[in-house]
């Protein structure tokens, strides 16, 4: 069964395709739990060059991405599925809301979500006003388009859909998931130089296991992170593995 329909309008829709169609992401549309499909503004220009971009009004530098062939190109996308209200339609933009892991565990709820990739100096601002829900930003950063942007959204989404991940992958200790970083992992070999495995691990001992990730995974939040730590309720034990955590390190 699909749960989510990805549609992607792009100037570079094979740039999208192939990159999505390896690992976690690859599996999960072979599969049918999600859906991609591209929509190319050129597609939906009606002049000898297929023009998609012009001019910016008051002049200065690049060219901005025309509102019609963005137009047509989402009311396509939009036509593609009968459902309506369980949809967005969001513009990828350094200007967005930071993309976090609270904002993609609410997404995955969606059905269809439309993203919209900006080339050159961007998209015609009436275009963000009329068809578009939200922007979203990868980070304080510019890149050249937002088809990477896009496909973070895409591998970021689709790995939180039910029976994408496997066990052995399982996204519930994935950093940010539930607001701590990860703990550190490890295979073999057991030795490396001077570095060894941490006995705790190969003990057996399942809760011995459990405690020592977590006592992991609270330092390191604590240590690279504490932006994280203050907005976390700890409970009781977990207050009092970071405190360990803190001793042994001292
Ligand atoms: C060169 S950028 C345009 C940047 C625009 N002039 C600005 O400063 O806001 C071209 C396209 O790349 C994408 N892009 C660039 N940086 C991004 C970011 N941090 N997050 C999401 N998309 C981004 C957007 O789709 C944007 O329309």
């Amino acid at each position: 069964m699909v749960l989510m329909r990805f549609d992607v309008v792009t100037l570079f829709p094979e740039m999208v395709t192939t990159a999505a169609s390896y690992g976690v992401t690859g599996r999960a549309l072979e599969r049918n739990i999600a859906t991609l499909a591209v929509w190319n503004p050129r597609d939906y220009t009606y002049d000898k060059h297929k023009t998609v971009d012009d001019r910016p009004y008051g002049g200065g530098p690049g060219m901005v991405m025309k509102y019609q062939p963005l137009h047509d190109a989402v009311t396509d996308a939009k036509k593609i599925t009968t459902v309506t209200e369980n949809r967005k339609v969001i513009c990828l933009s350094p200007q967005g809301k930071p993309i976090t892991q609270d904002l993609l565990s609410k997404a995955v709820k969606l059905s269809q979500l439309i993203l919209i990739a900006g080339r050159y100096e961007g998209i015609d601002e009436r275009f963000v006003e009329l068809d578009c829900d939200d922007e979203w930003s990868i980070g304080d950063y510019v890149i050249s388009g937002g088809e990477l942007a896009a496909l973070i959204v895409i591998d970021a989404i689709t790995r939180l859909l039910p029976g994408v991940l496997g066990d052995a992958e399982s996204a519930v200790q994935d950093s940010h998931v539930s607001g701590l970083l990860d703990c550190p992992h490890f295979t073999r070999p057991e030795q490396l130089e001077a570095c060894s495995v941490p006995d705790v691990l190969m003990s057996g001992n399942h809760a011995d296991i459990a405690r020592w990730r977590m006592k992991q995974a609270l330092g390191r939040t604590w240590q690279r992170r504490p932006d994280l730590l203050k907005k976390k309720n700890l409970n009781a034990e977990q207050e009092h593995l970071l405190k360990e955590f803190i001793v042994e390190l001292n």
